[in-house]
């Protein structure tokens, strides 16, 4: 049997940890285009805080015909005798919240390179049902002469993995997997049944696969979004949401959502992907659009609710200073792609407040890149008019509100991570 080596096409969130576990077991070229990622992880530092430097060394090869470990390269020859390729590139949407294929399709390019007849390409970017077979496909054959099912196989295993989660790590999590014939649906389930002790799930076809993967995220983005509606309602009513939501998950079958924003690139744009293949089947989807206006309306309802609150204690709105404790868009995650907290603090700046941000996950020369913010290096010594936990980051669990405090002081806990029962910290 020939030996397996296996090609990850994108080194990030996804395609790190994957090459990772697969290199305990297999050859592995990790490949991405971002030579400076390439040459981080090639020293053992992976930025995105998923894997750490000892794991990370420990399968680093600097020999790509080992028999086992993790080559990391952005020269594309060094792929060129792998037998599975594995895609885990960008899928984001564009500025018409329409999804943004171009980088599968570049990735899809570049693999067609490198194919040969009995190879294995397996997609786990998150896509809407039909872009394997109906997209991709077409260029590889088209590129290569190649035909699938004769000559090369596909399949789709979508990615679950949750950043910042050390519990729920890629091996511990079932993975559905999915192939363009049963022999290649069972030769990519084996492959990865191989790795993930958590185990496999083998769908019945690529678009079931797909078509799972986008509902899991849109299911889960509707769901805030009902939890977010009832936060506006219940501040109407004057009634504490945190408290209605704990009284209310004593039913065994209440579902456990909390309120929030909605920012990241797999929630909040995931229902996009659905929604433009809806579309383009002449159906127009109004609860999975419902949601994401919903989700997407928090920001400025925050704002909103943060500068009513510091009117009501006589704050003087211009020039007032604002401290907004975490920018990333999820907890214990350094990603600041499609944060909402920016919108929130774009919102506040309009009122001419001074908003300092600190995060001490987040990379600053990243953060001034994209939104031209200057992170503060450490926790300030200051006094501010209000303070808002955006990000719910272990350290803020424990952080003494009272040394920011004045005595009007607006305290607005977006993550109910406080446990202060005063009524003067204010929660979604
Ligand atoms: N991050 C998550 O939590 C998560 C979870 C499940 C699924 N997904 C999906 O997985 C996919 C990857 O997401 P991610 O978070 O790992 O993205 P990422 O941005 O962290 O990483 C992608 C990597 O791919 C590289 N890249 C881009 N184009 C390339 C190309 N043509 N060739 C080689 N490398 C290329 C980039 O330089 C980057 O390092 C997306 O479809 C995403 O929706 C992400």
């Amino acid at each position: 049997m020939e030996e397996i080596k296996i090609g990850i096409i994108g080194l990030g969130y996804v395609g790190l940890p994957l090459g990772r576990l697969f290199s305990l077991k297999y050859m592995v070229v990790g490949y991405d285009i971002n030579p400076t990622r390439i040459a981080q992880l090639n020293k053992g530092i992976d930025l995105t805080n998923e894997i750490n430097s000892e794991d990370l060394e420990y399968v680093l090869t600097k020999n790509p015909s080992d028999f086992r470990g993790l080559f990391c390269t952005s020269n594309i020859n060094e792929l060129k005798d792998c037998n599975y390729y594995i895609i885990t590139v960008p899928t984001p949407i564009d500025h018409n919240k329409k999804p943004d294929l171009s980088k599968l399709y570049k990735a899809t390019q570049l693999v067609s390179k490198l194919v040969n007849k009995g190879d294995y390409i397996i997609y786990e970017s998150t896509v809407y049902p039909g872009v394997t077979e109906e997209e991709c496909v077409p260029i590889i054959e088209k590129n290569t002469g190649l035909k699938l099912n004769v000559d090369f196989y596909v399949g789709y295993s979508p990615e679950r993995i949750n950043p910042g989660d050390k519990t729920h790590t890629v091996d511990k999590i079932l993975k559905v997997t999915s192939g363009s014939s049963q022999k290649a649906a069972l030769e990519i389930d084996n492959l990865y049944k191989s790795v993930i002790t958590a185990g496999t799930y083998l769908a019945s076809s690529i678009k079931v696969a797909e078509a799972a993967k986008v509902i899991e995220n849109s299911q889960r983005d509707i769901n805030i979004a009902f939890v977010n509606e009832l936060s506006k309602i219940f501040n109407l009513l004057n009634i504490d949401t945190n408290e209605v939501l704990k009284t209310a998950r004593t039913k065994w079958n209440f579902l456990d959502f909390r309120p929030g924003l909605v920012g990241g690139h797999c929630i909040g744009v995931d229902p996009y992907y659905l929604a433009q293949k809806a579309e383009e089947l002449g159906h127009h989807p109004e609860i999975i659009l419902a949601g994401r206006r919903i989700n997407d309306s928090m920001s400025t309802y925050i704002g909103s609710e943060i500068i009513k609150l510091m009117i009501k204690n006589n704050i003087l709105i211009k020039n007032s200073n604002v401290l907004m404790l975490g920018l990333s868009f999820k907890e214990n995650c350094p990603d600041i792609r499609n944060t909402k907290v920016i919108d929130l603090i774009n919102y506040l700046k309009e009122y001419e407040i001074n908003v300092d941000v600190y995060d001490y996950l987040a990379s600053n020369s990243e953060t001034f890149k994209e939104y031209n913010i200057n992170l503060l290096d450490e926790i300030p010594k200051k006094k501010y008019d209000a303070v808002v936990i955006a990000v719910a980051h272990n350290k803020f669990k424990d952080l003494d509100l009272s040394q920011f405090k004045k005595n009007n002081t607006v305290i607005y806990d977006i993550k109910n991570i406080t446990t202060e029962t005063n009524k003067s910290i204010k929660k979604l």
